[in-house]
This record gives C-alpha cells, structure tokens and sequence, in this order.
C-alpha cells in the first residue's frame, strides 16, 4: 500500500511517501526554525500560516523524488493530534481535501506514535514489546509498549518535558532556539566535574520526571558566575555540559528502572531529544549492562518528519482503520486511548 504522509503539528512540514512492500521512498521537509527564531519559540498563528504555503510544493517534490504520480497513492495519513490546534488543522484538511478529491481514505496519526513507530523505518527495528522512552520538546513519557495500539503509561514529567527544559534553559542563557542542539554542541567543549546539577525525582521511588527545578537550578548557577564577574564562554559551556549531564542521568536513571520493573531489556528512544548523543552513548552503556540494546531512528527521524506519519499511518489502514470525512483534530490526546491493532 503506498501512503502519503503529512506532519504539521508545530514547526516542521512533513511529507513523505511509504510503501507497505518498498518501505520509505522518499520524504521531506521545511522547518520553520529560521521564521520562529527571532522570537525565541513558536508563534502558533505563524506556524499554521506557513504549513499552508509549504504543504502542496512538498507534496510535488516527494512525488517527484520517488518517481510516482498522485494515481498512484492509495491512502493519506496525516497527523490529528496532539499539537499546536491551528497546524493541525492544516493538515488534517489538505488530507482530507485531497483524499475527496482522489477517492481513497485518510487516517489520522497520533503525533506521538508516529514518534514512537519511527525507529521502525531503521535497518534492525526493535521487536515488541519494549520499553519507550519518548523524549520531545512536548513530551516526557515511558511507555511499556506491547504493540501498536498497545500501550501502558509508565511515568511521565508533572512539569516541563525534556526538550522544553533545553529550549527554556538555552533561552536564559541567551543561547539560540531550539535550545538542546545549542547545548549539546556547547557541551562539547565544557569541563567535565567542574559543576554537579540535581538529578530531579531519582531519590524518591516511581517512573515520572520533573525537569522545572533543574533549569531554575542551572539559571541561578548563570547568574552567580555572572555576578561574580564569569560569563566567559567557558562557563556557559561548563554550565551547559553539567545540566545535559544531569538530564542525561536522570533519564537514564529512570529508563534503567523501567526496564527493571517491566522485565524487559529492549528499549527504544524517540523525539527531538532521542538525537542527543549523550544520552544515546549513556543508554547504550546502561543496555549493554543489561544485556539489551537501545533502538532509535537516524537523527532526522528523531525531530518531526512526514516519514513516521506516514510509517504509522500505514500500519493502522492495513489493519482496515481510516477516518469519515469529518475534519477533525485533537491538541491534547492521550497515546493510550488508541486503539490496539
Ligand atoms: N541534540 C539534541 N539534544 C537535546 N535536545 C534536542 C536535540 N535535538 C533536538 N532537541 C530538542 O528536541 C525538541 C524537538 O523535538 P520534537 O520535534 O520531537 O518535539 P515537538 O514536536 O516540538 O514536541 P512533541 O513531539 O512533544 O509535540 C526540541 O525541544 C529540541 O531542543
Ligand atoms: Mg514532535
């Protein structure tokens, strides 16, 4: 079954085209990084303006790329939730619009099973069930995860989601947005020991997260280095290695006790902060303790992208599901009201 794929839930526009026989065949991308930047975060009304210009050119090129014509396509999978309302809806109604117009069916995607699936499209996927740690600029979350559909929350963050604590914490330290590959590349060049952040929730029992305090934490290191007469670029990148170091750890922490807890020894990592390789090298070392292994997609496939949309899409239509013609979106969704195919 060929598949056209569309992600517009915030900041990138997604387009990809899946073969159920071929796999991936060809996908791209606009991100609105560069539109947004100057405002240090998503402007939502921007954001759905922009997913409107871009969506049809994309839609051209992937068709293009992968040598097929429209006729060819026999599904739409477009991405219903959760997100920013306004991108969505984008979205949701070019899928609709076209899937009228070319007679087959459209399937709505959870944004964060697409996220979830996306290792999936990799060389060795991982085989269920596993441990899923997804890690997004909206989400924090562990997931035991027993097939498609099969899902049971783990723990999750009370407050801020790992990538919203990079993205914030750059921001207070005048770093660019989004802020985790800002850190990550000025963490490379920090001095290991030279500050030790908290590692929120580890010494208490249970799978949630809380990353707010850490970035309090980190700003208030900041401001005492400045105060005291240090804002060289050494200290911010000390400062930027000790708090991935502490976000790191945390989520190894958990990861490791999630494991222990289910009896499984597959883990699988995906969002924007699955790209982080920190995190990738301190699982794999953790996994390799464990006698298991750590799954994730390339790093494109970590942030938002059409492939994974399309890729779950796929999987829920061969199981007979698609929507009626409604369009329709959801901006909070729990991943486990899905149903399980
Ligand atoms: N190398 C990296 N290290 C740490 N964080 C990163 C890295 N690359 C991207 N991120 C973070 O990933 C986030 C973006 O990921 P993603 O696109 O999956 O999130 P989102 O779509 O905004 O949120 P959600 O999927 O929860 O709706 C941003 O917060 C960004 O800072
Ligand atoms: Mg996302």
């Amino acid at each position: 079954m060929l598949v056209l794929g569309l992600e517009t839930s915030c900041d990138e526009t997604g387009v990809a085209l899946y073969d159920s026989e071929r796999g991936l065949l060809a996908d791209a991308l606009f991100s609105q990084i560069d539109l947004h930047r100057v405002y240090g975060g998503v402007v939502p009304e921007l954001a759905s303006r922009d997913h409107v210009k871009r969506m049809l050119p994309l839609i051209r090129q992937v068709l293009d790329e992968a040598g097929a014509s429209r006729e060819q396509i026999e599904a739409i999978a477009y991405t219903s939730g959760p997100g920013l309302v306004g991108a969505l809806l984008v979205g949701a109604a070019c899928a609709q619009a076209l899937a009228f117009a070319w007679g087959i069916p459209a399937v709505g995607v959870h944004h964060m099973e697409g996220h979830l699936l996306a290792p999936m499209l990799e060389e060795t996927p991982p085989a269920f069930p596993f441990v899923a740690l997804l890690v997004s600029g909206g989400h924090t979350q562990l997931v035991r995860v027993d097939g498609i559909g099969r899902y049971q929350l783990l723990g999750e963050s009370l407050d801020d989601a790992a990538g919203e604590a990079f993205d914030k914490t750059a921001k207070l330290m005048g770093l660019r947005y989004p802020g985790g590959p800002e850190i990550a590349r000025l963490a490379e060049q920090g001095t290991a020991g030279r500050f030790t952040f908290p590692r929120p929730m580890t010494d208490r029992p249970g799978l949630d997260f809380s990353f707010s305090g850490l970035k309090t934490f980190t700003l208030n290191t900041w401001q005492q280095c400045r105060d005291a007469g240090d804002a060289s670029e050494q200290t911010r990148a000390d400062i930027a290695l000790a708090f991935q170091e502490a976000v790191v750890d945390t989520l190894t922490i958990k990861c490791k006790r999630a494991l222990k807890q289910t009896g499984l020894n597959s883990l699988v990592i995906a969002g924007g902060v699955s790209a982080n390789s920190a995190l990738r090298q301190s699982l794999e070392g953790m996994l390799a303790g464990l006698k298991g292994k750590v799954f994730y997609a390339r790093p494109r496939f970590c942030t938002d992208n059409g492939a994974m949309i399309a890729y779950a899409g796929c999987q829920r239509l061969l199981a007979g599901q698609h929507e009626g013609p409604e369009i329709k979106v959801q901006a909070r969704w729990p991943m486990e009201q899905l149903p399980a195919i």
